[in-house]
């Protein structure tokens, strides 16, 4: 029998197969048909530091940097539309969630800056959820914040969180930043018992025409995982952190790879979200894909394969790095 479980978290799960933070769990009865559909566990959608600094009118100078005034910061809340719900509502859905669901349930902070509103991160405990996700999303725009001055503060909002709670905590991190394996190391020694690779940034578009941002999101594609697989396949072994892949997991090899890689589990959105077919058959389809790809390479369980392709197991150790740049380059012939 082959075994597809795994653990994250300190979480047991029965696959490595969970729905990554997506407006889906807005609604208890898709949660519920994804859950009878296969997958281990469901992230939440972001409780952002914005809606409840919103509610109480503090706004932290992080937040306001980089822009014209408060009031332009402000202005780019959405007034309706998904995640325009406050902080109530959203740990009535918590409870919710965790009430109709067997699956472990992860809530999901969204912020930059310590502050009272983290204080939600107990709340999303008390109100249930097993586990907290902290997606630190931020857009460097002012010249005169530092990278270590960026790094410290979300160092010590990992810190502030982390002694709030006593449900385990994952961070999400960018791949924007200089030196990932350090700062890594900084975020789990605050206290993050597992890494969430990576944010995806939804990058602004222009309108020829018109003269205005487009403001639209792009569905991923398997290409987009190979920056989480090279940076799980690095970091695995050096850093003493539950590996989720998230960013480009559309099909059953997406999740073998992120696994060989040293993921305890692969994360999925877009595919849940735009698949060609509905969001409970494709989980079907690729946690059976997964069953019958490891009978026929005669794995017996997914724990066996984790890590099995990271930086420290494979022969070739530098094909993750810098040298192995000039030996694509060199790969390809000259124009016919
Ligand atoms: C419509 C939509 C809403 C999302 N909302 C959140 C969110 O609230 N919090 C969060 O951390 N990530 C959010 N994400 C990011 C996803 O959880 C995921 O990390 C990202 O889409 C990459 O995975 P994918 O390639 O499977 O889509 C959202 C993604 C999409 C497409």
């Amino acid at each position: 029998m082959t075994d597809l479980s795994t653990t994250y978290l300190g979480l047991n799960l029965k696959n490595p197969l969970v729905a990554s933070a997506s407006p889906i769990s807005k609604s208890i009865d898709k949660a519920r048909k994804l859950e009878e559909a296969g997958v281990s566990a469901i992230v939440m959608y972001s409780l952002f530091e914005e809606q409840i600094i919103h509610e109480s009118l503090e706004l932290d100078h992080y937040l306001t940097r980089g822009t014209d005034s408060f009031a332009e910061a402000m202005s780019y809340l959405p007034d309706g539309g998904m995640y325009s719900m406050g902080p109530e509502k959203y740990l009535n859905q918590v409870a919710g969630l965790k009430k109709a669901l067997n699956i472990p349930v992860i809530g999901s902070l969204n912020g930059v800056s310590k502050g009272g509103w983290t204080r939600y991160a107990k709340q999303i405990q008390d109100a249930g959820a097993d586990a907290l996700e902290l997606n630190l999303y931020f857009i460097p725009t002012d010249p005169d914040l530092t990278a270590q001055e960026l790094e410290n503060a979300q160092v010590e909002l990992v810190a502030e969180v982390k002694s709030a709670i006593t449900i385990p905590l994952a961070v999400k991190l960018s791949p924007f930043v200089t030196a990932l394996p350090n700062f890594a190391r900084r975020i789990v020694e605050a206290g993050a018992n597992g890494l969430v690779l990576f944010n995806r940034f939804y990058q602004p578009d222009f309108d020829l025409e018109e003269l205005e941002i487009v403001h639209n999101l792009d569905l991923s594609t398997s290409a987009d995982l190979r920056l989480p697989l090279r940076w799980i396949s690095i970091l695995h072994g050096k850093i003493n952190a539950d590996f989720a892949l998230t960013s480009g997991i559309h099909k059953s090899t997406d999740i073998l790879k992120a696994m060989m890689a040293g993921a305890k589990v692969g994360m999925m959105a877009s595919e849940l979200l735009w698949g060609a077919t509905s969001a409970p058959q494709r989980i079907r389809e690729i946690l059976g894909h997964i069953q019958k790809w490891m009978e026929e390479h005669e794995y017996t369980s997914i724990k066996q394969m984790q890590g099995s392709m990271s930086q420290k197991s494979v022969k070739e150790p530098a094909a993750f790095e810098r040298a192995n740049y000039m030996k694509v380059l060199n790969s390809f012939r000259d124009m016919p």
